[in-house]
């Protein structure tokens, strides 16, 4: 009864999606607030944000802003990053339980352990990782600069976490360097088959197949296209395709139908949908911005280092 109540009171608050927006709108304004978005984000929050992006674009986009406050509408990684290059800013995350599966597949314990085992190898950690974690790398990554990077990295030997499967893809661009991975990966892309994409082309062979680098090496060699986020957004735009089928997480349909209304777009599976980037919704960012909470932090000592890693990559991008 109590928790009925609860719902009818907070709706009541609330009010229409209308005048949540504008509430919202009202409330960026009294904070000097900007709402971030990543691309697998609920079409609601996309629809509300003041930037989208891929998690590189978002992480620049944090950085090189004039808010006093970041509302971070994607997983947890990601709003640390940006509360890393900009420690000055207060940084929301709707949802404080949006956590990455991937980047919680590696702490700082399972890095020291292979790079006790490497001390050779030049640590180059995926932004989808804690901050403790990347305070331990050389440099970071994201999947749109990670070929770039570590080709221009001085090191031979690279130590690539958490993500198996973007490493194989990285070092299959760059034989020049031997790679030692570990054994992360991102269950939404992980889990995708090759069979997925003969099925596909069976049933769409005028389609081009656009896939992420975090699927299996097995399943990248079948498909048209891979890249990040934005580049697969980039790609679908340029496409002379009328079909496009897309191999990454289902929230990117969002600006893939803005970007090309004239465009048909199919997922590859329905297994492609990310659950903690679905967690937030409008209510969670007008909440957010209500209470001022949940607040990302991160400690000093981690941050500073976690900044090292950060900055090399801006650099080289
Ligand atoms: P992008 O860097 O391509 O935005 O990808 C982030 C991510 O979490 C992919 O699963
Ligand atoms: Fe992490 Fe995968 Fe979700 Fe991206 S899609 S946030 S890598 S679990």
């Amino acid at each position: 009864m109590r928790s009925r109540q609860g719902i009818r009171k907070r709706n009541e608050t609330m009010g229409t999606k209308e005048e949540q927006i504008a509430q919202i709108q009202g409330m960026k304004k009294k904070h000097n607030a900007v709402i971030l978005a990543h691309y697998y984000q609920n079409a609601e929050v996309q629809q509300v944000a003041d930037f989208l992006g891929d998690s590189l674009d978002l992480s620049q986009k944090a950085a090189d802003n004039d808010a006093d406050v970041v509302v971070f509408c994607g997983v947890k990684f990601m709003a640390e990053t940006a509360k890393i290059l900009s420690p000055q800013k207060t940084v929301l995350l709707p949802r404080e339980d949006a956590g990455c599966l991937m980047a919680d597949m590696i702490d700082a314990d399972d890095i020291r352990a292979l790079k006790e085992e490497h001390p050779d190898a030049t640590v180059v950690g995926y932004v989808n990782t804690t901050a403790e974690v990347k305070a331990l790398c050389d440099y970071c990554c994201t999947s749109a600069n990670a070929v770039k990077l570590v080709r221009a990295i001085p090191g031979n030997k690279i130590l690539f976490l958490p993500d198996r499967n973007l490493g194989q893809y990285i070092a299959a661009q760059v034989p020049e360097k031997t790679f030692v991975f570990a054994e992360g990966f991102c269950p939404t892309h992980h889990f995708i088959e090759p069979e997925d994409v003969r099925q596909a082309r069976e049933e769409i062979p005028d389609g081009e197949i656009l896939a992420h680098p975090e699927c299996r090496p097995e399943v990248l060699s079948l498909v048209d296209f891979v890249g990040s986020t934005s580049q697969i957004l980039k790609r679908a735009r340029e496409s002379s395709s009328l079909r496009i089928v897309v191999c990454t997480e289902q929230g990117i349909l969002y600006k893939l139908q803005k970007d090309s209304p004239n465009k048909e777009f199919i997922m590859l599976s329905p297994k492609l949908v990310c659950p903690n980037m679905k967690k937030i919704t409008l209510d969670d960012v007008h909440r957010s911005l209500s209470r001022m909470e949940p607040q990302i932090d991160v400690e000093d000592s981690i941050r500073v280092k976690a900044l090292t890693a950060l900055e090399r990559m801006l650099q080289n991008v």
